[in-house]
């Protein structure tokens, strides 16, 4: 199988990562990572990635005077790597519209919240004080507007009355951890793709990959 060479991109614990690192385990898993970037040295993920013989480095973005002055070596890092497609997982950089151009449309994020609802940070608690009943997560293509960009899957999380901002991040982040390798097998694979800056998915393509996992929805257009 001709598997596709991911970056993945992380600035903290790396537990996205991990379960991108899981799902390039399996032989016919489109995708296998060719290098784990960090922002923050001090990064846990870093450490979790080596130990599984992965590929890491640590580029600081405070040795940097410009943010184009850090993103110029972090370009030329995934070239290094030949990294086709980058996976952001928890990468809490913002990057100048001269990268994510560089990147278009080969660069994927994951954000804990159903999107356009809630960017930026403290998404849990905003989402508690909006009183939202249902929550989730999203992976999208990335674009110079933070956490925007075309949508390729989101779950569904319910809110229960007793939640709190902990609780409700750790159900989330479970259904993160089912999303990503799901949204990237699909890209990768071709079976979701860009039209007009929506993604489409192929009418083959599997909904979801497993009956135990929080409502994912990425329909195939056909069945809409
Ligand atoms: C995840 O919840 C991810 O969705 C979020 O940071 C966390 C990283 O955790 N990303 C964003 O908020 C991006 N806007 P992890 O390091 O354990 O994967």
């Amino acid at each position: 199988m001709n598997k596709k060479r991911i970056g993945v991109l992380i600035s903290g614990r790396g537990s996205n990562m991990s379960s991108l690192i899981e799902a390039c385990k399996s032989p016919d898993f489109p995708a296998e990572i060719s290098v784990v970037i960090s922002n923050r040295p001090k990064a846990a993920g870093l450490e979790i990635a080596a130990s599984k013989g992965i590929k890491t480095l640590a580029i600081n973005h405070r040795n940097y005077d410009t943010r184009a002055a850090f993103e110029t070596d972090l370009h030329q890092a995934l070239m290094d790597a030949q990294v086709e497609l980058i996976c952001n997982a928890g990468f809490l950089r913002l990057l100048t519209a001269e990268f994510v151009d560089k990147w278009h449309d080969r660069q994927l994020n994951i954000h804990p919240s159903l999107l356009p609802s809630f960017k930026g940070l403290h998404t849990h608690q905003r989402a508690l004080d909006a009183g939202v009943k249902i929550t989730g997560c999203t992976v999208h293509l990335v674009r110079t507007d933070m956490d925007a960009g075309p949508i390729i899957a989101q779950a569904a999380v319910a809110v229960e009355h007793d939640d709190n901002e902990q609780t409700l991040a750790a159900r989330v982040l479970a259904a993160e951890h089912q999303l990503y390798p799901h949204a990237l097998k699909m890209f990768a694979l071709g079976e979701a793709f860009v039209k007009n800056e929506m993604i489409e998915i192929r009418a083959k393509a599997q909904q979801t990959p497993s009956s135990k996992l929080p409502a994912i929805f990425s329909p195939p257009l056909d069945k809409v």
